[in-house]
């Protein structure tokens, strides 16, 4: 396996959370190809408290602003070049997160799940248990696969919303990696335990 890529129904859903516990459990690499927005902690900053001694690649763009990479690149005067964000030779898988939802655009001809589907990895959808999950997780999905992207599965976040994560597994036709429960405080060693008791990497090795 060369990784997972690790996308989902939105921003700020938990993407970056549900990736460290990824990268600890399975001793991968972690990579954000393009961060957008510099000013608060970055994703791969938040992954090396998350995992301490991960190995994080550096990311290809570092865009300032904080909104879709095909307008932060061009406020920043950046040309987003997708033969830059070919997957790096390493030893070992690679945990890949997108940036925002599936269908954000990285230049004005690259949607997040054209750069996943050039990639060749599977992706993992992490998606809220709160109300209008189910329809965004569908749609989801649906873009992804219409897209040549095998999904490996869908890690929820939050409160458990039982009828929403089964119509989501049967009308999405997709497994259930499990639910990463609300941490507070959120840690590497309460991630660690979270991500053993509660979610399956089976369909991920
Ligand atoms: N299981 C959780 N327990 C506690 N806090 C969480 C959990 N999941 C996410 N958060 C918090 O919610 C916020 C958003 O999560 P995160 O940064 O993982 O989202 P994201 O989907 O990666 O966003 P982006 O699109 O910006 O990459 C962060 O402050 C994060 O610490
Ligand atoms: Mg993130």
């Amino acid at each position: 396996m060369k990784g997972v890529i690790v996308s989902g129904t939105d921003t700020g859903i938990g993407k970056t959370v549900v990736a460290a516990g990824l990268t600890g459990a399975l001793g991968a690499t972690y990579w954000k190809p393009v961060q957008s927005g510099l000013e608060d902690e970055t994703d791969s900053e938040a992954v090396a408290r998350l995992v301490p001694g991960a190995r994080i690649l550096p990311e290809v763009y570092r865009l300032v602003t904080p909104c879709s990479p095909h307008e932060a690149a061009r406020i920043d005067g950046v040309e987003i070049d997708v033969e830059k964000l070919r997957l790096p030779d390493v030893d070992g898988p690679v945990v890949v997160e997108g940036a925002g939802g599936a269908m954000v655009p990285y230049a004005d001809d690259l949607l997040a799940a054209d750069l996943f589907a050039d990639l060749g990895m599977p992706a993992v959808v992490v998606a809220r248990t709160m109300l209008g999950t189910i329809s965004h997780t569908l749609m989801t999905l649906e873009v992804l696969r219409a897209r040549g992207v095998p999904v490996a599965g869908v890690i929820f976040v939050g409160e458990a919303e039982l009828v929403a994560e089964s119509a989501i597994q049967r009308f999405g036709a997709v497994a259930h990696l499990g639910r990463l429960p609300h941490l507070d405080p959120l840690g590497a060693s309460a991630l660690r335990d979270a991500f053993a008791a509660n979610i399956r990497l089976d369909a991920l090795r």
